[in-house]
């Protein structure tokens, strides 16, 4: 029985698709007890639950060989994932944990608190004694689609400076965690998943350009207003501080690195960023 938690969101919900076409048998965590996605068949065993209730945690992942441990970002994220660690410790199975960190969680980069919560929850990994594979993604292209609105009118303003970014697509992410999940001999392993090459804001926008059918301009916005535009715009302040110090980590050149992993894990070669803004014409285009 394979556990995934974060089940409903952009790449758990894809996971559980690619398990259950595998055929593997799957118990999908959905916190309000709700069908989840369309996409998912009627195998798909749905079970509510939440990070902080560690009780409900105890039902979710009683029996569970494998489990798919991903939290949303949340001030909290950290305890979630000890809360989720610690329940499957009291399962007395020892199931195969298999964390859903970010790219960097090797590196350890201070002051960076979305990687640094998973900082916190590899170490609580490795002190738990349960058998344990990271995966660590860099930041995903989908997070584009919620800037097509500005991208449709000319402009990618972001705190990016000139560093570049292997950002990776969240289906291929979801596809190397099917294959982790699926099969044996991944005990230890830290995988990276970045897409095939590392763009600078500028070299994204131009490709945003392309397909949006217009000049696209990359504006390096300063931290400070970074902030102050997110706050301005309703952010809860933890969030917003946490995309600033994430984007200092991208101006730095600290989230540059390729990896072949990707392509290691699905056998095919990790789409572009090309790819993904030709799929999405429409959105960047309105
Ligand atoms: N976005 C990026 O660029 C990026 C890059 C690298 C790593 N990451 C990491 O990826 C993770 C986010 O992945 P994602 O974008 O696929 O997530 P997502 O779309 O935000 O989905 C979050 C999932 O967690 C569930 N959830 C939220 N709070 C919960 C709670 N208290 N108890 C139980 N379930 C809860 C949500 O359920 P509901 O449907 O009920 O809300 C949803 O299924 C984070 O750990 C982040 O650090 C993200």
């Amino acid at each position: 029985m394979i556990v995934v938690t974060g089940a409903t969101g952009t790449v758990g919900s894809e996971v559980v698709v690619g398990l259950r076409e595998r055929g593997e048998a799957v118990r999908a965590l959905v916190r309000d007890g709700s069908a989840g996605p369309a996409a998912w068949d009627g195998e798909v065993e749905r079970v509510a639950a939440d990070f902080a209730d560690p009780q409900s945690l105890d039902a979710a992942l009683a029996g569970a060989d494998v489990v798919y441990l991903l939290v949303a970002v949340h001030p909290e994220m950290a305890a979630h994932e000890r809360n989720v660690i610690d329940a499957a410790v009291r399962t007395g199975r020892r199931p195969q944990i298999v964390l859903h960190a970010a790219a960097g969680v090797e590196q350890r980069p201070r002051g960076v608190r979305f990687v640094g919560a998973h900082v916190d929850g590899l170490d609580h990994l490795r002190d738990s004694g349960l058998p344990w594979t990271v995966l660590a993604p860099n930041g995903f292209y989908q997070n584009f689609l919620g800037m097509a609105g500005s991208v449709g009118s000319g402009v990618l303003a972001v705190p990016g400076g000139a560093g570049a970014v292997s950002y990776v697509d969240a289906r291929d992410v979801a596809a190397a965690a099917v294959e982790v999940l699926a099969t044996e001999g991944h005990e230890g392993a830290v995988y990276t998943l970045t897409g095939p090459a590392a763009l600078t804001h500028g070299e994204l926008a131009g490709q945003l350009g392309t397909v949006a059918g217009r000049e696209v301009a990359y504006a390096a916005v300063a931290p400070e207003q970074a902030l102050a535009g997110m706050l301005g715009a309703g952010w809860d302040p933890w969030r917003a501080e946490g995309m600033v110090e994430l984007y200092g980590l991208y101006a730095a050149g600290g989230a540059s690195a390729v990896s072949p992993d990707v392509e290691k894990l699905t056998g095919r070669p990790a789409r572009s960023f090309a790819e993904f803004a030709a799929e999405h014409e429409a959105a960047f285009r309105a």
